[in-house]
């Protein structure tokens, strides 16, 4: 089937209703009260003075918040991070595979591959906590988690299993087990689900990409027009008031990344997808750009984000897959990430 670039011109990106709202009343705006007790942000001084002012809290950090109350010290957030960057690295090392076929829906096709890719080798019980259908409610995965610590006994040596998963079979007790297999899906899942979000909405955005277009500049105006990490929450405390008193003491403070990326003040043509403006550029030195968060407590999966995300580009570009001509239309949902859903991928 023929495609050219106009496709991608053609299509268009449907925002949930609440985020569309945002977008047309706010883009620009500094600050903006949204409920009675939350304000919105998106200025970018605003932004990084408010970011400035005190570390992400327990409650707000989504990978290491606590487990059934159990904190999770810093010293076992960085040896999981340790261990699933080690996953990766060797997942990185395997030769692109012939193989592979990305074609149909993404983001569950890149999902599936990449949780084959980095977690394949793992028994049924580890790979359900990576599975997409445990997002449907936090009760799934207590379940999941609760019946894969009951079952658990050692394999057998020959079995090689992920950092990650050997952390969870090292626990001594039954409680120990748990936790560590509760984290285990904290730390894998985001991995398959972040990844996938990005490349999916890159694909979304630009597919078929010009020849010559870094794969690295791609991902970077991806993150900019649909960043996955849409909106970085912080609840109220009195370090805020003190910076603005705009902002009451008891208002939660949602920042928007989402805004500040289409800030006509900071980027030219703000609303199109144009990977080129990236070449030369330092994304870590662009105000208002914070797809991964705030200089201060950056993200610690970035580093692995983006090799996965470019080698997921390079297996579409190798097979020619793009966006089918026939999806005009992509829907972003009112949800955790920001990501458009069922896109169709087929052979060019
Ligand atoms: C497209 C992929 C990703 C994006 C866009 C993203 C974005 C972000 C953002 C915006 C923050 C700052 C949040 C804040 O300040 O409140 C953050 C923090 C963090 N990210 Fe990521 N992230 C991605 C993938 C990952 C992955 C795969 C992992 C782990 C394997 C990860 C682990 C973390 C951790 C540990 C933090 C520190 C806060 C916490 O404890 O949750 N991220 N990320």
């Amino acid at each position: 089937m023929p495609v050219s670039s106009n496709d991608r011109t053609a299509r268009v990106t449907v925002f949930a209703p609440r985020i569309d709202e945002l977008l047309r009343r706010y883009r620009g705006a500094d600050l903006f009260r949204l409920e009675d007790d939350t304000v919105g942000v998106a200025g970018v001084e605003l932004t990084d003075r408010l970011l400035r002012a005190r570390p992400a809290n327990d409650a707000e950090r989504p990978t290491f918040k606590p487990v059934r109350r159990r904190s999770v010290t810093r010293a076992d957030a960085s040896a999981l991070m340790q261990a699933v960057s080690a996953d990766v690295r060797n997942a990185l090392k395997r030769p692109l595979d012939d193989s592979v076929d990305l074609a149909g829906k993404w983001p569950h096709a890149a999902h599936v591959h990449l949780r084959d890719l980095v977690f394949g080798h793992e028994s049924l019980r580890f790979r359900i906590l990576v599975d997409r259908r445990l997002e449907l409610t936090p009760k799934l995965t207590w379940a999941a988690v609760a019946a894969g610590t009951a079952m658990l006994r050692k394999p057998g040596v020959e079995i090689p299993l992920s950092n990650l998963a050997a952390r969870v079979l090292d626990a001594g007790t039954y409680d120990d087990r748990r936790y560590a297999m509760y984290l285990y899906r904290r730390v894998a899942a985001p991995v398959c689900f972040t990844v996938s979000a990005l490349v999916t909405n890159a694909l979304w955005l630009g597919s078929p990409f010009d020849d010559g277009v870094p794969n690295r500049d791609i991902l970077l105006e991806a993150l900019r027009l649909l960043p996955p990490s849409w909106n970085i929450l912080r609840v109220a405390s009195p370090e805020f008031p003190a910076v603005d008193d705009r902002i009451g003491g008891r208002d939660d403070i949602l920042m928007f990344p989402l805004l500040s990326h289409r800030d006509p003040r900071l980027w030219e043509d703000p609303d199109t997808f144009r990977p080129q403006r990236w070449d030369g550029l330092d994304p870590d030195q662009q105000p208002g750009y914070l797809p991964f968060g705030h200089g201060s407590e950056r993200c610690w999966g970035r580093h692995l984000v983006m090799p996965l995300a470019e080698r997921l580009l390079d297996v579409v570009r190798r097979d020619g897959l793009v966006v089918s001509p026939e999806q005009t239309t992509g829907r972003i949902e009112l949800d955790g990430l920001l990501e458009v859903a069922g896109v169709r991928m087929v052979r060019r």
